[in-house]
């Protein structure tokens, strides 16, 4: 799972960073803002969205299935939907890219209206099991063609005519599967229940009811919920103002923590309760991140953080925070190298089947940089080398997965010798600016 052209690029360490920096729309709001836009009647007026690859890929598939989507300027889109239901087969297969999100939201949004589309995307997309989003969506009446028992794409999907609401327990702790079967429930006559043991992101849950729709969450007793849909649901545009990537952020954050003199500002990041393990667990690391003007935007909490560099103490990572910072432990794995004493991270199985296998692409960056790490099962430790003692000096496959060229590249801004990122590409699919941004804050990137 190579890019063709891959683009090297090496962080050595440089002076302080500091300065305020700007980060990028979520992600993950950015793709719903433009799916439930999609499938609202009437426009859907957004602003801050993630101008990003895989952000612009959804648009393009949504644009497949009749909606038309229109940038006005960066960050700045208006959505014309067509109504719940009223999507048409797309003419050609829709290319996703790099993503996992988009892709399997979007089978969500068109499993209960009968068309059919096929679904494709790059070598890291194309390695990923949708089979757990596509045999969940069986329960409304679907039917598909992917490849192999892990129905890995290409992926024909067939929705389901006159589908009724069904209730369902989600096995995998993931939005994803959780948000796809939300939006399947839209088109679903009756009231739909979807009860999942882990609280994965819930912006599905909290957006839908901005545009109109009946969805509520119930707590369990055993610390899980029931999400209730109510079908045949009829959303209505809006306005949709995209707060920044607390994940993206998590890069910026982790260097200005580790590189000695820094203190930089991340104004107006998105703090949704289910999205901050990674800022919970450097606190209790020691780090010194202070979190002021905490204010609603959009529906969402966000503040300004302030970081400062820190110096870092292993800790023990329970599993049950693992869905509120998944996206982030290859970063904390950086962190983790740099503290002293051993970082415990349990309950990673989900991190192998991301954009990569995460776990081993961590564990093979951290061995190539003269760090020491053990797995067990899905367990990661990393012993830490405090502050001045991690080598560095390897180079880095990335594996098509933005992700690990970001967490290593924070890695070389700080360790003895530089650090080499095979292929910088994938970055943007999240985060375009990431190298200037970096730069603007003093970070030292070139061309190996
Ligand atoms: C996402 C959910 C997570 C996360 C991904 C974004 C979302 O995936 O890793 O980057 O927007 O719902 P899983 O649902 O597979 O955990």
């Amino acid at each position: 799972m190579d890019n063709a052209n891959p683009a090297p690029l090496t962080a050595r360490r440089a002076g302080p960073l500091k300065g305020i920096a700007q980060m990028p729309g979520d992600k993950s709001i950015s793709q719903r803002a433009l799916i439930l836009g999609a499938l609202a009647e009437g426009e859907t007026r957004i602003s801050g969205l993630l101008e990003s690859g895989d952000v612009h890929s959804t648009a393009g598939a949504l644009r497949g299935f009749g909606a038309e989507l229109t940038a006005e300027g960066p960050g700045r889109w208006r959505v014309k939907g067509t109504g719940v239901g009223q999507w048409k087969s797309p003419r050609s297969e829709l290319d996703f890219g790099n993503s996992g999100t988009g892709s399997r939201l979007v089978m969500g949004a068109m499993a209960t209206t009968p068309i059919t589309a096929v679904f494709t995307g790059d070598a890291s997309l194309r390695s990923r099991p949708m089979a757990r989003v596509a045999d969940p969506l069986k329960a409304f009446g679907v039917r598909y063609e992917g490849q192999g028992p892990k129905a890995l794409m290409p992926l024909t999907l067939h929705g389901a005519n006159a589908a009724k609401a069904t209730t369902i327990v989600v096995k995998t702790a993931s939005a994803q599967v959780k948000s796809a079967l939300i939006l399947a429930a839209l088109n679903a006559e009756g009231e739909t229940q979807i009860i999942q043991q882990v609280l994965t992101r819930d912006h599905t849950e909290k957006m839908l009811v901005g545009f109109g729709a009946r969805v509520r969450s119930d707590p369990q007793i055993n610390g899980g919920e029931v999400i209730v849909v109510e079908g045949r649901a009829k959303l209505i545009g809006c306005t949709v103002e995209v707060p920044r990537d607390p994940s993206s952020a998590a890069f910026a954050i982790v260097a200005a923590l580790i590189v000695p003199g820094s203190e930089i500002v991340l104004p107006a990041i998105l703090l949704n309760p289910r999205r901050i393990g990674l800022i919970e667990t450097l606190l209790e690391m020691g780090a010194n991140i202070k979190i002021e003007n905490e204010r609603v935007s959009g529906g969402e909490k966000i503040g300004d953080l302030i970081v400062r560099h820190s110096e870092l103490k292993g800790v023990n990572v329970p599993a049950m925070r693992a869905a509120s910072m998944i996206d982030e432990y290859p970063v904390l794995s950086i962190a983790a190298a740099f503290a002293t004493g051993e970082t415990n991270m349990f309950g990673l199985e989900e991190l192998r089947v991301k954009e990569s296998d995460r776990l081993a692409a961590v564990a093979k960056g951290l061995e190539v940089n003269g760090v020491s790490y053990v797995i067990r099962g899905d367990n990661l430790q990393v012993s830490g080398m405090g502050q001045e003692g991690v080598p560095g000096g390897g180079t880095v496959t990335t594996h098509m997965d933005h992700r690990i060229a970001m967490s290593f590249l924070t890695m070389g801004m700080a360790s003895e010798k530089p650090v080499t990122v095979d292929d910088v590409t994938m970055i943007a699919t999240s985060f375009p600016e990431y190298r200037d941004l970096m730069a603007g804050l003093g970070a030292i990137m070139e061309a190996p």
